[in-house]
């Protein structure tokens, strides 16, 4: 039987931030949120990525977001990375900073997607390709004691060529154990599916991949990603990426839009058999979760899309 701890990766200052239009968020504000979600509870926190600056310009602080955040025990502050480049200028900050105990992070997410064209946009070469980029980069980060996350995109449909076959979903998520993750997070880049396409998806993965090894990822556009998140439940999963304030979007989706907001998951997940939290007793603060949303998508000119948050707020 799994266990019923639900744990959150809060995804907000990395897959919410990096599609801000306009100027870029400073330094300090990603640090104030970075800080303020780990004093909610939050114990796994997306601090940047180490990818192009040309690709993404919102993500070209993070070495500075590592440096100034406060380093806090049994928080793993994750930052994706592309290519050997990425991880080599990590691994440089943390030779620079070694005396840092506990050490600026000790993860890294690695990425790729179920369909070449999406591929080929987010990262400029088809599956294959990034696969053979990935595992010595792979091999590298667990030499350096830096654990591995993968991601796959588009597991349901891909902006550019629609419906995805789920055995290569289930293909690459099992290339992405085979080289050492100790996760593979499943996303719906483009918040299109529904509860049903989820669980069928998973069912296909899970013929290769325990299911205590992958997580759920899912972007709202179609108003389906709570629901999504209750389908990958019960289909054995227990960790979920969310964005505080449903923060985000990918810049190689058009029309997507963020992720579900991990204020909606803390309400919906209220007097069910779930607890939520990565620690032994640990919780998020939903009502400290409101007020984070709140404050981030104010300081970035908007209003909150989390349904509870803005309830919440409404009374
Ligand atoms: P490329 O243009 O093929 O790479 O991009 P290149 O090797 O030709 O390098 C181009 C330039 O970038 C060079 O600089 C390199 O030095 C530099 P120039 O000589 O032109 O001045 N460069 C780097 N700079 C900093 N850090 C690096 C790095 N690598 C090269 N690591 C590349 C290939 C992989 C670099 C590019 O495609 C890239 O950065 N892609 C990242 C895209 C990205 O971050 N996407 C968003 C995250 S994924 C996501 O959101 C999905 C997810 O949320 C799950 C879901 O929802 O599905 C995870
Ligand atoms: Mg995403």
């Amino acid at each position: 039987t799994s266990s019923n701890v639900v744990n959150i990766v809060e995804v907000g200052p990395r897959d919410g931030l990096q599609n801000e239009k306009g100027s870029i968020v400073p330094v300090d504000l990603k640090v104030q949120l970075i800080d303020r979600l780990v004093k909610a509870g939050v114990t796994n926190v997306e601090a940047g990525s180490f990818v192009s600056p040309k690709w993404v310009p919102q993500m070209s602080g993070t070495a500075e977001v590592l440096k100034k955040k406060t380093h806090v025990p049994n928080v793993h502050y994750a930052c994706l990375v592309p290519n050997q480049r990425g991880l080599d200028d990590l691994l440089t900050l943390l030779s620079s900073s070694q005396h840092q105990q506990p050490p600026l992070t000790d993860e890294i997410s690695i990425f790729t997607a179920a369909t070449d064209a999406f591929t080929r946009a987010n990262l400029n070469c088809n599956i294959s390709e990034s696969l053979a980029r990935l595992a010595p980069v792979a091999r590298k980060a667990l030499d350096n004691n830096i654990r591995v996350r993968g991601y796959v995109s588009v597991v349901i449909a891909c902006p550019y060529t629609g419906k995805v076959d789920y055995k290569k979903v289930r293909e690459v998520s099992k290339a992405l154990i085979d080289m050492g993750c100790y996760e593979v997070s499943l996303g719906d880049t483009v918040g299109q599916g529904t509860p049903f396409d989820i669980s069928e998806m998973i069912a296909e993965v899970t013929k290769d991949v325990p299911v205590s090894n992958l997580a759920g990822h899912f972007h709202d556009t179609f108003g389906t990603a709570v629901a999504n998140v209750m389908a990958a439940l019960d289909s054995g999963i227990r960790t979920i990426d969310s964005s505080v304030g449903g923060l985000g979007g990918c810049p190689y989706s058009p029309g997507a839009t963020g992720n579900v907001a991990t204020e909606d998951i803390l309400y919906a997940l209220q007097n069910s058999p779930y607890t939520v939290g990565g620690t032994a007793n640990g919780t998020i603060d939903l009502s400290q979760m409101v007020d984070i949303g709140w404050w981030i998508s104010e300081k970035l000119g908007r209003e909150s899309v989390s349904r509870v948050g803005r309830a919440i707020r409404a009374r």
